[in-house]
């Protein structure tokens, strides 16, 4: 493309001219998207009315050739650079907080579903588990007026709060400062965040740890810096210790990541490659069935029986890693007979419920090639494998026997 450019300096002017371009294309995107309907300001993108942005990079040209600055030759290259510094600094100066524009940034998160090993993997077993992009938190970071502080709004909880005056252990309190902190940032700043969520709470999607890892994307972005999903997952897990109690951290590593995940606690968090796409349906009972809860009573029995728990736990970490194995392979068949055998040990730990013994049962019916609780159980979701062929049947079935939403989602 620059080789249509005849002389160097046409060359760079060229260079400038693409990139100029690129940086108006950014802007227009974010003028022209159908949501927000507020400016948008990203750490790479522009916060400036087209108008004035154009004229500012016209300007600095002229400014270029006034100030006798070279196009050509090694001189020519500084003063390239010059200019593409100068023009890098305008969306960072846009975005400061106290000009006319107040910066704005959103994030989101999707669901989670555990393929194999839930609870087990409190105990160091292995777990699979997936993304379901179906589902998605969002968190919104605005500046907010000086002095306002850091406010909350929970949208789907019709609940608007200031942070210090919630508990110091409160989730969000807890992932909002954890973030700051790593941020190098105090709690001394004037934010509005926003959060919202389509993955519904307390029924095995991993709606706390998307709330949190949306909310540390966000900040991450409005404060410039690049947070890697690592130390996203890592914040996102202090708060994962208050909804779960003694987390394996699964939730918020399948979350952060994004991807199809094997993972041990504490040892391994390997994300790995789907051969073959598969399709799966998530039938919700409606039973909303804190994490915490479940955890908790598995311990108890855990501590009656530990030869016996000890034992149902490593035949789910077999099952878990043979799993990953049939995933890796395309095998979906053997991923559907391996969730019934993983399901059979986790109703023997007693977390299944008759609600979702109905969804699981149903699913068969409807033809899926196997199905299971997923997540801590007593309620929530159950999900099963299915097929092109079986998909709108077990769909329908898991209507006709009460399921409260149904998801299809594709596992790739
Ligand atoms: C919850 O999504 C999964 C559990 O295994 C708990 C955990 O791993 O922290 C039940």
């Amino acid at each position: 493309m620059i080789g249509r450019y005849s002389t160097p300096s046409l060359q760079k002017v060229g260079i400038l001219y693409r990139i100029i371009a690129h940086k108006k294309r950014v802007v227009n995107r974010h003028h022209h998207s159908a949501s927000p309907p507020i400016a948008t300001c990203f750490p790479q993108t522009l916060q400036v009315e087209k108008e004035s942005q154009h004229n500012w990079n016209v300007g600095s040209l002229l400014l270029l050739r006034t100030a006798r600055l070279p196009l050509v030759g090694f001189r020519g290259t500084i003063s390239l650079i010059v200019l593409l510094a100068v023009l890098h600094r305008v969306p960072d100066k846009q975005c400061e907080k106290g000009g006319d524009n107040l910066a704005l940034t959103v994030a989101h998160a999707p669901g989670k579903v555990i393929l194999f090993g839930e609870h087990a993997v409190v105990y160091g077993r292995p777990a699979v588990a997936v993304p379901v992009q179906d589902v998605q938190a969002m968190a919104m970071v605005e500046d907010a007026p000086l002095g306002s502080g850091i406010t909350v709004v929970a949208d789907d909880l019709n609940h608007t709060f200031n942070l210090l005056d919630v508990p110091r252990d409160d989730p969000l309190r807890v992932i909002v400062s954890a973030t700051l902190a790593r941020l190098g940032v105090g709690m001394q700043v004037d934010l509005k965040i926003t959060v919202s969520s389509t993955i519904p709470i307390a029924r095995g999607l991993g709606s706390g740890a998307a709330i949190s890892t949306a909310i540390a994307r966000a900040l991450g972005k409005h404060q410039g810096q690049w947070l890697t999903s690592r130390a996203i997952s890592d914040l996102a897990f202090e708060t994962e210790k208050i909804y779960h109690g003694t987390p394996s951290g699964i939730d918020n590593t399948v979350i952060a990541f994004e991807k199809p995940v094997f993972f041990v606690k504490d040892k391994i968090r390997d994300v790995f490659w789907v051969r073959r796409p598969f399709q799966l349906v998530i039938g919700d009972t409606g039973i909303a069935s804190p994490t915490k809860v479940a955890v908790k009573d598995v311990r108890d029995a855990w501590q009656q029986d530990r030869e016996r728990y000890e034992e149902i736990f490593d035949e789910i970490g077999t099952l878990a890693h043979m799993g990953r194995e049939a995933i890796e392979v395309g095998d979906v068949e053997a991923i559907g007979r391996l969730m019934d055998a993983n399901h059979k040990l986790l109703r023997l730990i007693k977390v299944s419920s008759p609600e979702l013994e109905g969804l699981i049962q149903a699913a068969r019916q409807g033809g899926a090639l196997g199905a299971k609780l997923a997540g801590a159980g007593r309620g929530g979701n159950m999900i099963a494998v299915v097929t092109s062929e079986t998909v709108g049947p077990v769909s329908m079935m898991l209507r006709l026997a009460g399921a409260k939403n149904v998801i299809v989602t594709e596992i790739r």
